[in-house]
């Protein structure tokens, strides 16, 4: 593949760093962009594609960085714009791609256009660039309407004068008005600035969330929620919001090659393909699997699934199976009851903060290595969130007086927050904060941590850094074409299929071995005894005969 590789992205591995919590160069805790430029020859030996960076902007970080107080600066604990140029030039250099992640749906309440829209009166343009609507009853106390915001509690604030202001997310998330011309070229400039720079692409939060249509009347919580999701819906995936994206893909065209997108949008899967068309973004997450329990039938109607919406909107998939919004894959398929994974209600274990000893680590990571390496063989982009190389657990027992994530504030009792999966992870088995940095870790880091460094796994042929990296090498050799062809298999729990150039994957979701298919064996997730494929297991075969 060539850097001006127009389709670079199609079949990428995309590796996800949330930037406070990979690796800290300048000892104060947080991770940072020059911690990342060291980590640039492991990603390489690691064999990913492409990197994505979650927010690294300035911000008061009421959201983990996605309230962001200025679009085109860097944090200052994180580094500055050089250091930012700095990493782009090393990745490149590397033969690694840069991906951005922009937040439209809201900025910070710190943005300077939101400072100067509460100093303004009600009416002014300032207030336009947000969503701002007077109180209900006398003295306009009351919200504009009882919504409840995506992490809990209210999503209208007052702001003193009789108005409020809509923040689908966090008090500190004001949503920007996307009538709004000047939103709109902002957002124009700042994908500018960026690709200026050399970044190859550009995740996109809440996609789904831009463009809205609130009447006079609003409806309430529970008229919202029964109001269909067809392009029509006051809040989510109207179908006004692509006329948003088809002004950024002139932007994105404009450079060669042209930038990439994909979108964030939690929408009803028929409607996906219209945001990862060639008009639109360009590709869209599908969260399918990620959601999905560890079940043959599920994996398998999921892939068909998905490989339909492709050809439909001309992109290629995506998968992900982790990212920091979910409890991490490992945990989720050892807990005895199916987690949601973006909610994480029910998660008794969870909320227990460990305590529950239900997690059945060793099978979780057994599934997990054998999904992914699953995953590793679809055609498509994979998508990989940093640690799940590691094998990691969700951090389940940090004290609340250490927690960060709103959704846990917001949400007392109820939903423990993403905290568990933001963990500054771990590279060395000894030493402060594990080798993530010389002066602690901004949250607190378990002692099982040791174990699972990269210094711990990075020689040991059987460990599941071991496993990605094998089957990121044999990926890069034997990546064909976007096409998959199942093969038949005698057990219900045993799914197979073959890509192009005479290799196959098979896992085995059942509880007992299973005949391994002919062929020579490239990867597997375990060990693969007496000519057999174990439970949970996945493996990948060069094949010569026909299916
Ligand atoms: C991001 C979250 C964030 C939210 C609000 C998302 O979907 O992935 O981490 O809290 O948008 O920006």
């Amino acid at each position: 593949m060539t850097r001006d590789d127009a389709d670079w992205w199609r079949q990428a591995v995309v590796y996800q760093v949330y930037p406070r919590s990979f690796a800290d160069a300048n000892a104060d805790g947080i991770g940072d962009l020059r911690g990342i430029r060291s980590r640039v020859p492991y990603l390489r030996r690691l064999g990913v594609d492409a990197v994505w960076l979650s927010p690294f902007y300035p911000s008061a970080l009421a959201d983990g960085g996605y309230d962001v107080d200025d679009y085109r600066d860097v944090d200052p604990r994180l580094g500055t714009l050089d250091d930012f140029d700095d990493l782009v030039a090393e990745l490149h250099a590397s033969g690694i791609r840069i991906i951005v992640d922009i937040v439209p749906n809201h900025t910070s309440n710190r943005h300077a256009w939101f400072v100067e829209a509460l100093a303004s009166p009600r009416g002014s343009a300032a207030r336009n660039r947000y969503i701002f609507r007077d109180g209900l009853g006398e003295g306009r106390t009351l919200p504009p309407a009882d919504w409840t915001s995506a992490f809990g509690g209210p999503a209208w604030e007052p702001v003193g004068d009789g108005q409020w202001y809509l923040h689908y997310f966090a008090t500190e998330q004001p949503d920007l008005n996307w009538d709004n011309r000047e939103v709109r070229d902002d957002f124009l400039t700042t994908l500018r600035f960026w690709s200026d720079r050399g970044v190859d692409g550009f995740r996109i939060d809440v996609a789904h969330g831009l463009a809205k249509r609130l009447d006079d009347e609003l409806p309430d919580q529970a008229a919202l929620d029964a109001l269909p999701r067809d392009g029509g819906h006051p809040l989510w995936d109207r179908d006004e919001v692509h006329e948003i994206y088809a002004a950024w893909r002139a932007v994105f065209d404009s450079y060669s090659p042209p930038r990439t997108a994909v979108a964030e949008a939690w929408v009803d899967t028929p409607r996906r393909p219209r945001y990862a068309s060639r008009e639109g973004l360009g590709q869209a997450f599908n969260f399918d699997l990620l959601e999905a329990p560890f079940d043959a039938g599920a994996f398998r109607r999921i892939v068909d699934a998905n490989l339909a919406l492709a050809s439909e909107s001309g992109s290629s998939t995506t998968w992900v199976l982790s990212n920091h919004d979910v409890v991490r894959h490992a945990t989720r398929y050892g807990l005895p009851e199916p987690v949601d994974p973006r909610e994480k209600h029910g998660a008794a274990w969870l909320l227990s903060g460990g305590v529950h000893p239900v997690l059945d680590a060793d099978g979780g990571l057994r599934r997990a290595r054998a999904a992914t390496l699953f995953m590793l063989g679809l055609p498509g982009s994979a998508y990989l969130y940093q640690g799940e190389e590691l094998g990691l657990h969700e951090v389940a027992d940090i004290p609340p007086i250490e927690r960060q994530d709103p959704a846990y504030f917001r949400n007392p009792g109820v939903d423990v927050g993403r905290d568990g999966c933001r963990v500054p992870i771990p590279w060395r088995s000894d030493g402060t904060s594990f080798g993530f940095g010389s002066d602690g870790s901004h949250l607190p880091q378990p002692a099982w941590f040791a174990e699972l460094s990269v210094e711990a796994q990075q020689d040991a042929p059987d460990s599941t850094l071991a496993l990605y990296r094998r089957a990121l090498e044999l990926r890069r050799d034997l990546q064909g074409s976007e096409r998959l062809a199942w093969s038949p298999t005698e057990h219900d729990d045993v799914v197979r299929f073959r890509r192009d150039g005479g290799w196959e994957v098979v896992i085995n979701f059942g509880a007992a071995s299973v005949p391994l298919p002919a062929g020579e064996v490239l990867v597997a997730s375990g060990p693969l005894p007496d000519g057999l494929l174990p439970a949970e297991t996945a493996a990948w075969l060069r094949v010569t005969s026909a299916p």
